[in-house]
């Protein structure tokens, strides 16, 4: 068993840097793009066999430190009854988006048989890993903008005027949408991942008193609620330099950060937590010695490389040549 991702997790003295990549089980696979032909993304996720053959890809091809369930942040708003679709080069679209007291009211409590296919997927990935398996949620306010906005957005305007102009539904909707994480990852847990990632990836578009308000004390309440489950917790979002002394400020192991912050800036923002990130993912478009030289200057930010685990900033993009990403791995644990 290869177990450095976690004891990295857990600032813990390792042989090599541990490394795993954002969206390693996607597009820039050809085992992947392959099932894409004939499956969706949703069924894929939904369909124990593919799911745990599309986590396994990447772990045998790129030789990674840790496996990521396939899934999908919007997995559990479907398990709350929500009509959710993942268009082709859009993202999530939502049948009925979530605008009113009326229509918060119309979430189903979650329950675990309807996400009885992750267990299965869970299992099944268990008993063929030898590296550990992360489980993962969207944070409520990632999953509250798709919800609301209906679509994917840059400016997250219907997210916001909802926030700010009917707190009250605000702070209904984020209890709602916590309390089911909490439920949603501990069923990932008991089932066996080893370690959790909570991706509030749109978080970084808030201001700092927004985020502290109506955003920070419901993931507060997940990592706290989740602390007794024993395994190491995961904060990520992108866009949070702004706000990342707040972001840290969570009952969590690890603070993922994109590349729009130097991991130096980082660690003395997150008060002694191990940090994970935070490559641009532009940069394993480029040339080997470029990849290199970035890589380079990343590690170099650090004095030491005890609690720090490899990873882009964001997800691995599309188009990226694997081959580049293989090299990039023997090269990180050369290192
Ligand atoms: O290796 C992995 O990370 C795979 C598991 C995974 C998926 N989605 C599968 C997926 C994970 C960890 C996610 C998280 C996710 N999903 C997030 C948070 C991470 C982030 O990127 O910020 C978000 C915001 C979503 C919602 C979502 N799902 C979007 C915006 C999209 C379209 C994005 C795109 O790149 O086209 C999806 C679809 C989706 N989920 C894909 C994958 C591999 C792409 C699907 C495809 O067309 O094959």
């Amino acid at each position: 068993m290869n177990d450095i991702f976690l004891k990295a997790c857990r600032k813990e003295p390792t042989e090599h840097i541990p490394v795993w990549f954002m969206r390693q089980a996607g597009r820039s696979l050809p085992g992947y793009r392959k099932l894409r032909e004939t499956y969706n993304v949703l069924t894929l996720a939904q369909t124990p066999e593919l799911a745990a053959q599309v986590s396994l890809e990447p772990v045998e091809r790129l030789g990674v430190d840790a496996a990521i369930l396939f899934a999908d942040i919007m997995l559990l708003p479907i398990a709350l009854g929500v009509g959710v679709k993942i268009v082709d080069n859009i993202g999530p679209v939502i049948a009925h988006p979530i605008r009113t007291r009326a229509d918060i009211e119309t979430l189903l409590p979650f329950a675990s048989k309807n996400i009885a296919y992750l267990q299965e997927t869970i299992t099944i990935l268990r008993s063929t890993l030898q590296v550990p398996l992360i489980g993962f949620s969207g944070a409520p306010f990632t999953l509250a903008s798709y919800l609301v906005e209906g679509e994917p957005s840059r400016t997250w305007t219907k997210t916001k005027r909802f926030m700010f102009e009917q707190p009250k539904a605000w702070g209904q909707l984020m209890e709602i949408l916590s309390d089911a994480t909490i439920e949603y990852l501990s069923v990932q847990i008991d089932a066996g991942a080893q370690a959790i990632q909570l991706f509030d990836s749109w978080a970084g578009c808030l201001a700092p008193s927004a985020y502290r308000e109506q955003v920070l004390p419901y993931t507060q309440k997940i990592f706290t609620s989740l602390k007794h489950k024993n395994v190491p917790r995961i904060h990520f979002g992108t866009n949070t330099a702004g706000l990342l002394a707040d972001f840290a400020r969570v009952d969590c192991e690890v603070i993922g950060v994109d590349w729009r912050i130097s991991l130096a800036a980082a660690q003395t923002l997150v008060g002694g937590k191990a940090l994970q990130g935070n490559l641009d993912p532009a940069v394993l478009l480029g040339g080997q010695q470029t990849i290199e030289k970035k890589v380079d200057e990343l590690l170099g930010e650090l004095p030491s490389h005890t609690g720090y685990i490899f990873n882009l900033g964001h997800g691995i993009l599309p188009e990226t040549d694997d081959q580049k990403v293989k090299k990039l791995v023997e090269y990180i644990h050369a290192k």
